[in-house]
């Protein structure tokens, strides 16, 4: 028998110690091992819970326990879980973590640790939910250069965007609902505004380039800006938005990445990507493309992420499962050097607005979409980033900006 701390009996933990009772008999063998949940760390009491008796409200419990060869963190937020964490590692403990601000920020520290100990720390749940891709980019695509990752890596936003252009709901409502079915951060702005996402793909990127790649300095927008005359348009062109984190390694083997609202058309692989789901497109150099779909939030889907883990790491108990993330940094490209076509909103009734916007962007198409007054959509060719925000100052009269990939 194994036993293990569960660390937080919040969404995911409850989740976590439910898929170990439902699967018992078939993660018992896959494991080799009885998995034992001997403890769970939370300040709250859960009266009436069965888990009342496994309940402790001292880390030191657990990490003194010699019995405790694994211990799963599920708490969220860096503190005090990275403490927590380095310490279970430090005394020989195996960590799964579902915790993306954690393994963003800390993952390369944290992994050598694991390494010099021949113990095990794993992150499958951080990124993408229930879709297994730590896993693949660690063990399945060693034969490639990964030269592109992107990915739908918020269930939250792709929620929020699919019930707006669907059902027209309004914003506010979709991510209510969002929140209510446990997809949401505890703070949803971070949802909202890219930061998760951004913390997903610096994990990918990490993993996928073999270098620390920092959130801080990914490009980061989020979908707070997108309007439903964004869709209004989006549709009129038979496209989508969706919140892409990307990250792309050029020729030259330097690397961009960032995230922002994308208007994508039903050629692209992650066009039908929608709901909760997520989608990460994965481009090697050898395989060429691979895709990886499933749900990206929510209790079960996570929690079948970190139960994975778990019996990957009983399947490892003295030896160290290598990873290619070292602590040297990746310095990006700069994002004023990259280039996109652009979805302009412009008022069409000022004067000189739109003969100035269409001058200063060159060729450009002309969209139009049912029942929207006094503006137009234009359409560009490839253009430097740097160049559109330098237009953006210029008229301030410009309504929205998207980047479009067709
Ligand atoms: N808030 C996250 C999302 C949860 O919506 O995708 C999963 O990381």
């Amino acid at each position: 028998m194994i036993n293990i701390a569960v660390l937080g009996y919040g969404t995911i933990g409850s989740g976590v110690v439910e898929v170990l009772n439902t699967n018992r008999e078939s993660i018992t063998k896959r494991a080799g091992n009885e998995l034992n949940v001997k403890y769970v760390l939370d300040r709250r009491e859960f009266p009436g819970d069965p888990i009342m008796e496994k309940l402790v409200q001292d880390i030191n419990i657990i990490l003194d326990d010699p019995e405790i060869k694994i211990v799963v963190e599920v708490m969220g937020g860096v503190e005090p879980a990275f403490t927590f964490v380095k310490s279970a590692l430090l005394k020989g403990k195996s960590v799964i973590t579902s915790n993306k601000e954690l393994v963003a920020k800390h993952g390369a520290e944290l992994l050598k640790i694991a390494k010099e100990g021949e113990i095990n720390f794993l992150f499958e749940a951080s990124v993408g939910g229930g879709i297994p891709i730590i896993r693949p980019l660690n063990q399945s695509l060693t034969a490639d250069e990964i030269v592109e990752i992107t990915g739908i890596l918020n269930g939250t936003t792709n929620y929020v965007l699919s019930k707006m252009s669907e059902e027209g709901l309004d914003f506010e409502t979709a991510l209510k609902n969002a929140q209510e079915m446990g997809y949401a951060e505890r703070d949803p702005s971070a949802d909202v505004e890219g930061h998760d996402s951004c913390r997903k793909i610096a994990i990918l990127s990490s993993l996928a380039y073999g270098m620390q790649v920092d959130f801080e300095d990914i490009y980061t927008e989020g979908i707070e800006n997108i309007t439903d005359t964004d869709i209004k348009y989006a549709k009129a062109m038979d496209a989508r938005i969706k919140l892409f984190a990307t990250s792309v390694r050029g020729d030259d083997d330097q690397v961009y990445a960032m995230v922002a609202p994308m208007m994508i058309k039903a050629n692209h692989p992650l066009y039908s990507v929608n709901d909760v789901f997520n989608g990460i497109f994965v481009e090697g150099n050898v395989i060429g493309d691979v895709m990886f779909y499933g749900s990206g939030a929510g209790k079960l889907p996570t929690a079948s992420a970190v139960v994975a883990d778990v019996v990957d790491a009983a399947k490892h108990m003295t030896k160290n499962i290598w990873t290619i993330w070292s602590s040297k940094k990746l310095v990006l490209t700069d994002i004023n050097e990259v280039k996109h076509r652009f979805f302009i909103r412009v008022p069409n009734n000022l004067n000189g607005v739109l003969e100035e916007a269409k001058a200063l962007l060159g060729e450009v198409e002309e969209v139009k979409a049912q029942g929207v007054e006094g503006e137009i959509g234009l359409l560009t060719c490839e253009i430097r980033e740097e160049s559109i925000n330098e237009i953006k100052k210029r008229i301030p009269e410009i309504l929205s900006v998207i980047r479009v990939r067709f």
